[in-house]
C-alpha cells in the first residue's frame, strides 16, 4: 500500500497576475503548504510523489513556468508534471528541463511503484483546447502496456469519454476510440484512469475502468449542464487529492486545503 497526491488545473499566471479575481500561484502556495504538513516524511499518512494532471499554466509563458518551478520546490515529496491544453510544451520543457520526455519529446513518463506502472500521458495538441494522442504518442503507450504484466494506473489531462457540461465535451479527447482500441487487449490489468481538464469532482467509469478527477486548485467550473456556449465558472474551492492504493482497492479523498471550519470529535 503507499499514498501519492493528485493535483489538476493549477492555471498559474506570472507573479501579480490574477485570473477571475484569483491569485492561482497563491492558491497552489496554499495547497503544497497543506500537502507538506499533511503528507511529507513522518506525517500520518505520507505522500510518495505528487502527480499534476496539466493545466499547469494558464497561458504557457516562461515566466508561469519559472513561478511554477519555485513553488513547487516546497513540496517535501517528488513531483511529476503533465500538460494540458493551456500549457506550452516547449516553456516546459525549458523551465523543466529534468523532466523525462518520450523518443518524439511528448511529455509521457513511466512511473514504476510497489502497485503497479504509472502511465502519464501527453494529449496537449496545438492549436484547440482539445486533445489528441497522436500516433506517436498511442505507439508509446503500447509499448509501455506490451511490455509488462504489471498492474497500470493511467493518467491524462483530457478525459476520453463526454461528461455533461457542453462547452468542455466540445474539448475533449478527440481520438478516444484510438485510445480505446490501444487499451482493450490490456483491459484487465488496468486499475484506475486518473484526468484533469474538468475543474469538478467526479468519477465514473469508461468502459469498465474506474476513473476519477477533482476541482482544480485555480478557479472551478461549474456543475451546470444546460446547451450554452460558454464554460460556466464557479468559485467552488479548491481542492487536491490524497489517493491510497493498494493490492485490491484505490481510494481517492479529495481535501479541500482552504477550508478554514475547523475539525471536532464527533
Ligand atoms: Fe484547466
Amino acid at each position: 500500500m503507499f499514498d501519492f497526491i493528485h493535483i489538476t488545473d493549477l492555471h498559474i499566471l506570472p507573479p501579480g497576475e490574477t485570473n477571475y479575481g484569483l491569485d492561482p500561484a497563491l492558491r497552489l502556495r496554499h495547497a503544497v503548504e497543506s500537502i507538506a504538513a499533511r503528507h511529507g516524511p513522518g506525517s500520518a499518512a505520507p505522500a510518495e510523489f505528487v502527480i499534476i494532471t496539466g493545466d499547469l499554466t494558464h497561458h504557457g509563458q516562461p515566466a508561469a513556468y519559472a513561478t511554477l518551478r519555485e513553488i513547487l520546490e516546497g513540496l517535501p515529496m517528488p513531483f511529476h508534471l503533465m500538460l494540458g491544453n493551456h500549457d506550452e510544451r516547449a516553456h516546459f520543457r525549458a523551465a523543466f528541463p529534468e523532466a523525462p520526455v518520450d523518443d518524439a519529446g511528448f511529455i509521457q513518463q513511466v512511473i514504476e511503484t510497489e502497485m503497479g506502472r504509472f502511465i502519464l500521458l501527453d494529449t496537449k495538441t496545438e492549436g484547440t483546447h482539445a486533445g489528441l494522442l497522436c500516433e506517436a504518442r498511442l505507439a508509446w503507450l503500447t509499448a509501455r502496456l506490451e511490455e509488462s504484466e504489471a498492474p497500470v494506473f493511467l493518467f491524462l489531462h483530457h478525459p476520453p469519454m463526454p461528461l455533461g457540461i457542453t462547452r468542455m465535451d466540445r474539448i475533449p479527447l478527440l481520438n478516444s476510440a484510438a485510445l480505446a482500441d490501444a487499451l482493450a487487449p490490456h483491459r484487465a490489468k488496468i486499475r484506475h484512469m486518473f484526468h484533469g481538464h474538468l475543474h469538478r469532482p467526479l468519477g465514473g467509469s469508461w468502459l469498465g475502468i474506474p476513473f476519477t478527477s477533482l476541482r482544480g486548485t485555480s478557479h472551478q467550473v461549474a456543475l451546470d449542464l444546460s446547451e450554452r456556449d460558454s464554460t460556466p465558472g464557479s468559485h467552488e474551492p479548491p481542492a487536491y487529492a490524497l489517493v491510497r492504493v493498494s493490492e485490491d482497492s484505490v481510494v481517492v479523498h479529495a481535501h479541500d486545503f482552504l477550508d478554514q471550519t475547523g475539525n471536532f470529535d464527533l
